[in-house]
């Protein structure tokens, strides 16, 4: 089956720019391989995020902060093969950019070029604000992601909602703000209360896509596993589960197991 999106034409960030101007909403979900990219492209998305939530879903690590620039690029590849349509935005790992501005800009043309992604996101405001501005003005675009930032899970201690409490919202919009002004074209925005990422997206140019950051934003993104019910032990408010896929996967396997046992698999028409 394929439900192409209307629009065949390939996403870019000015047309995203464009959707925000015309109060289009954006739609954005996790891959990380060849075959789901193919689906989920075919099925109309308009952005495909190859996120470092790889080192959970893919990986089976607690936190995201073990995956490799290694492991995202072999993501990143296998993405990019499949996808015709959406624009691919691939996260930068933990330790690839934070602190170092030159190792960040190799990290950055390393993904680039071996992934042939068009656009890369980062994690932080103030803090990496030399490293954006680095691999900006080498041309590559970049998503920017505030709010809960699960690179940082061991400086917040929890995921749970951040910036509810004034000090924490300031910095948020300032951060927000400033890498606008550095020419980010766009921004997640992840676990904060809804009024807040509604003042941000209403004040700002540039599209916010958000992930439990409530509706009045200019976009949503969520990790694919969690949507199509692959995972069920993660549970967030925030979460839709769009298919069940866990049941039917161990249904289906379990079913295989009991043809091959019994001698059902494989029957006269399945043979030579
Ligand atoms: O890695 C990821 O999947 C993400 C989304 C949760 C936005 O960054």
């Amino acid at each position: 089956m394929s439900v192409h999106n209307e629009d065949s034409r390939k996403v870019t960030t000015h047309r995203l720019m464009e959707m925000k101007q015309r109060g289009e909403k954006i739609a954005m979900l996790t891959a990380y391989d060849y075959s789901m990219a193919k689906l989920i492209d075919q099925a109309g998305m308009d952005v495909i995020l190859v996120g470092d939530s790889a080192s959970n879903v893919m990986a089976g690590n607690v936190t995201t902060l073990p995956i490799t620039l290694d492991q995202m690029i072999y993501h990143g590849k296998s993405v990019t093969k499949a996808t015709k349509r959406a624009l691919v935005v691939v996260d930068m790992p933990f330790g690839s950019y934070q602190g170092n501005s030159m190792e960040a800009i190799s990290s950055a043309i390393r993904i680039m070029k071996e992934t042939h992604a068009d656009a890369l996101k980062l994690e932080g405001g103030s803090e990496i604000i030399e490293s954006v501005q680095r691999i900006l003005s080498a041309g590559i675009p970049i998503m920017g992601h505030l709010g809960l930032t699960p690179q940082s899970i061991n400086k917040f201690g929890t995921y749970t909602v951040r910036a509810r409490e004034e000090s924490e919202a300031k910095k948020l919009i300032e951060d927000a703000r400033l890498l606008q002004e550095a020419g980010c074209f766009g921004i997640v925005l992840e676990k904060i209360p809804a009024m807040l990422a509604q003042l941000i997206t209403e004040e700002l140019k540039i599209p916010i896509i958000g992930i439990g950051a409530g509706p009045h934003v200019d976009g949503q993104v969520l990790v694919m596993h969690d949507m199509l019910g692959i995972t069920q032990d993660f549970s967030p408010r925030f979460l839709r589960r769009y298919a069940n896929l866990q049941d039917t996967i161990v249904k289906a396997v379990n079913l295989y197991v009991k043809d091959v046992k019994s001698r059902d698999f494989p029957n006269e028409k399945e043979q030579y």
